[in-house]
């Protein structure tokens, strides 16, 4: 059975810990927000909806620990990751549950709202697979970047979710991973995720997209969403826009998928998404011990912001927003 990526034991949280993953498939044991914070940043635990989760429950840890540390650990988790903007909504509604709660037992309170964030997110993820697999040729071979799949879920994933759900469709999907450079999140996560439900899986150094979709290998590219704005500009894992506008000049349709919590309405362009930058060490580590020499100066922008322009459908848990999609959003954003 595929391994979930976090439980709830009564007064801990254990998060799969992604950066073993494929060597080793063990949980971390977060026992306060702190640590959940720490496995955050760590990348034990990565994705936009996962860090979301993890965050609520984060604040369902701090408050078993004492009514007085719930609003620290709101401050301590919205500083861990600035780009998914599922964090912080996620934070909002546990605030929310917070100041709504007229509950004896608020640690309660707020652990039944961490556990609706989860379930709600697999609801969502399954409601997106079912949108996405839709629209997908009977005969597909799909091209995606990063992890967009149930690891970096509550479950069923996004990306991988339009995947799977056209896999159950009986759909015959063939898939290539981008290794994704520097955290190979597309090369440990994807390929491992997907070869574990029997999914018809190639992974490709990120170099090789542009090649295999001249050579008419690719039928559709599907990504995930850190953030969309308000005009439907989309921060993804860092090489997304490369291959958007790849996509775009080889005709082949490029499909974000997003659930309504990734979108942040108060941004009116993806100039405004805050990207966060992470350490030199993720680049010039080339894989075991291998390293280049500390003297060499990186740049590690984690994210890039593919303009809508370039979209061909956002699959949301409500539905598609078709290009143009900077004209079509207002109506899906009328009809939440
Ligand atoms: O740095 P990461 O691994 O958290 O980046 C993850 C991505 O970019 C995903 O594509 C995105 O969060 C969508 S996950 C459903």
């Amino acid at each position: 059975m595929f391994p979930k990526t976090l439980i709830w034991n009564d007064e801990n949280l254990a998060i799969l810990d992604q950066r073993k993953i494929p060597w080793e498939v063990s949980y971390c044991i977060c026992k306060n927000y702190s640590e959940v914070a720490d496995a955050i940043e760590k990348l034990k635990i990565r994705g936009a909806p996962a860090i979301g989760i993890a965050a609520a429950y984060g604040v369902a840890l701090a408050a078993l620990e004492g009514v007085d540390k719930i609003i620290p650990a709101i401050e301590r988790l919205s500083h861990t990751r600035p780009t998914a903007v599922n964090l912080f909504w996620s934070l909002k509604r546990m605030e929310v549950a917070f100041y709504a709660s007229l509950e004896k037992d608020l640690p309660r309170a707020l652990l039944n709202e961490a556990h609706l964030i989860l379930d709600e997110d697999i609801r969502i993820n399954r409601a997106i697979g079912e949108k996405g697999a839709e629209i997908l040729p009977e005969t597909c071979t799909i091209l995606t970047h990063c992890n967009a799949g149930a690891l970096a879920t509550g479950g069923h994933g996004t990306a991988l979710g339009i995947i799977r759900t056209a896999k159950e469709m009986k759909k015959s999907i063939r898939v290539f991973a981008d290794e994704t450079r520097p955290v190979l999140q597309g090369a440990r996560l994807t390929v491992w995720e997907l070869m574990q439900d029997g999914i018809d899986v190639t992974l490709i150094c990120d170099s090789m997209a542009g090649s295999l979709m001249k050579e008419g290998k690719i039928d559709a590219v599907i990504v995930g969403a850190d953030r969309v704005t308000s005009r439907g500009d989309v921060a993804n894992k860092i090489g997304t826009y490369q291959l958007a506008i790849l996509s775009q000049y080889h005709s082949i349709p490029f499909y974000v998928a997003a659930p309504v919590s990734s979108f942040d309405w108060s941004l009116a362009s993806g100039d405004d998404i805050p990207i966060e930058r992470r350490e030199a060490s993720e680049v010039l580590c080339l894989g075991g011990d291998t390293s280049l020499p500390d003297n060499y100066a990186v740049y590690n922008p984690a994210f890039d912001v593919t303009p809508s322009e370039l979209i061909s459908a956002i699959v949301t848990e409500k539905g598609l927003i078709m290009a143009p999609v900077s004209v079509n959003i207002d109506s899906f954003k009328k009809k939440l």
